[in-house]
């Protein structure tokens, strides 16, 4: 017996509304809710490049290049991830929102922090968003649209590896025991910022 008894029924479906491309009827899912949730995944990720991004241009000190380095490559993930996304909502028929009053629907926050330890602090507090936010949208896709929730735990999985690396440049590990030791001296303050004309906060090293 085959699979798919009825194969005439399924090649007359595909014939009919041949213009909605990737989306047909076995999508079992509201269409328009589905690209909601998704354009707030998609203002997530931008905030999220913006911030990598700042961090990369402002950071500084002894311990800058090694933390920079993971700053740009955590940006470009994100870059790619906000493209996965943005495509992903075109398939289905919306329309990705690039527009800059979109980036108020983030999940996460777009926070500076004033030292390389506040810096690495506020991106994995926003990692660890992400992980909580995608999770929930893994079970919202579930079964009724595989595509977007394999894309969705794919990108999952470099959050998750994101926060992983972020974790390793705040803590020292003993090699011996495998434990954490002690903070690592990522405490350097970044040159101060300029802000209507005042300048921001200098942090002072916290040894
Ligand atoms: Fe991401
Ligand atoms: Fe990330």
């Amino acid at each position: 017996m085959r699979f798919i008894e009825d194969v005439e029924k399924v090649r007359t479906r595909a014939r009919q509304q041949v213009s909605e491309g990737a989306v047909t009827p076995t999508l079992q899912t509201d269409s328009d809710r589905n690209c909601a949730v998704l354009n707030e995944a998609l203002a997530t990720e931008l905030i999220c490049i913006l911030r990598y991004q700042f961090h990369y241009h402002m950071a500084a000190g002894i311990h800058s290049a090694a933390v920079k380095s993971e700053f740009k490559e955590h940006w470009t993930a994100e870059q790619h991830h906000a493209d996965m996304i943005a495509e992903r909502i075109r398939q289905l028929g919306g329309k990705p929102d690039f527009a800059p009053e979109a980036l108020r629907k983030s999940h996460t926050e777009y926070n500076e922090g004033h030292s390389l330890e506040e810096m690495i602090t506020e991106d994995l507090v926003a990692e660890r968003i992400v992980i909580m936010t995608y999770a929930e949208m893994i079970r919202h896709f579930g079964q009724k649209d595989p595509t977007t929730r394999r894309m969705l735990e794919e990108i999952l999985a470099d959050e998750e590896e994101h926060a992983d690396d972020l974790a390793d440049l705040l803590y020292s590990v003993n090699p011996s025991s495998g434990k954490p030791t002690e903070r690592l001296t990522a405490t350097e303050a970044v040159k101060p910022i300029r802000r209507n004309g005042a300048h921001a906060r200098k942090t002072t090293r916290r040894r």
